[in-house]
């Protein structure tokens, strides 16, 4: 029996494959429909909450003429209630789907949950650990706006230490030459070094600068993210964190015209609502983007693409 094509992590995919990818996306970001997976079963199963990872699987499978099952909130309504491990939630799944989407608290459960998966497996976001289709959706969003990766300098801003979409979009970055990363973040959510040395590594140029303004200057890209309360032990170290940087139209007006900015959402105060109507704005149709790099991955995964 042939392995399952999972998606555990952003190290996965390389430069072939990502640009394989982005030219299936765009196809079908023209066709938005097609009958390809009709038959076809995907099975949600979400441990944390989620808007857009969630629905646009979810509608990603349904416009591909598939058919979805899903719990609302596995935590509660899936017999992780009763105590079930999650090895056997997956194989017992693997039976009934032709593929499964997850998302969990825990960093690795996805890895964890592939090893019993006998169908493909998803990663939609593992805790503080990586969330690999939403940086693929990031860097599509990127590409479509600058019609290239290579030498874009862009700043990661916030929660770069409990923020998944981050750490996966380092590594999807650090394989295009000639990125810069700039890490801007309060200093209890400091880039972690794993994905310092990782971009040493990879002769990626990288720094941390606090000066939110003067790297708005320079950046092609300020990718905002959320303070996440909840993965916070300490309530106090999250008010320190929590608006210590926020985009305005003021400083957005600092950025280049040619610039963007984006984010993966749900968003609080990082990003006041007046600056949405800026057309530097990136972060709806970022969302939007999930939906046809989703079909794809859906796609790829089930062999019937490439
Ligand atoms: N960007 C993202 O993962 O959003 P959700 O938590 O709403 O899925």
């Amino acid at each position: 029996m042939t392995e399952p094509r999972h998606i555990i992590e952003s190290q996965q995919f390389d430069r072939p494959f990502i640009a394989a990818l982005f030219d299936k996306a765009a196809e079908l970001a023209e066709r938005e429909r097609t009958g390809d997976l009709h038959g076809y079963t995907l099975a949600s199963l979400f441990y944390e909450p989620s808007t857009r990872t969630r629905f646009s699987f979810e509608a990603a499978m349904y416009r591909l003429g598939g058919n979805v099952i899903t719990t609302e909130n596995a935590r509660e309504f899936s017999s992780f209630a009763k105590g079930e491990s999650l090895e056997d939630t997956i194989r017992v799944l693997s039976g009934y789907a032709d593929v499964i989407v997850m998302r969990h608290s825990e960093i690795g459960a996805a890895k964890r949950a592939a090893e019993f998966a006998t169908v493909p497996l998803l990663n939609a976001g593992d805790g503080a650990g990586q969330h690999p289709t939403q940086a693929l959706l990031d860097l599509f969003t990127l590409h479509q706006h600058f019609d290239r990766l290579e030498g874009l300098h862009v700043a990661l801003v916030g929660d770069l230490r409990y923020g998944r979409t981050v750490r996966s979009l380092a590594y999807l970055l650090a394989k295009y030459p000639g990125v810069r990363l700039t890490f801007v973040a309060p200093a209890v959510c400091q880039m972690h070094g794993d994905i310092k040395e990782y971009l040493a590594r990879q002769d990626v140029k990288w720094r941390e600068d606090g000066d939110l303004n003067a790297v708005l200057r320079e950046v092609d890209c300020v990718y905002m993210t959320r303070i996440q309360k909840e993965r916070f032990l300490d309530t106090h170290e999250y008010e320190r964190a929590y608006n210590s940087y926020r985009l305005t139209p003021e400083n957005v007006a600092l950025m280049r015209t040619d610039a963007i900015v984006m984010h993966p959402l749900p968003r609080l105060g990082e990003i006041d609502p007046a600056v949405d109507d800026d057309p530097r704005a990136a972060y709806f149709q970022q969302a939007r983007n999930g939906l046809w790099v989703r079909m794809a991955l859906i796609l790829y995964v089930l062999n019937v693409w490439g």
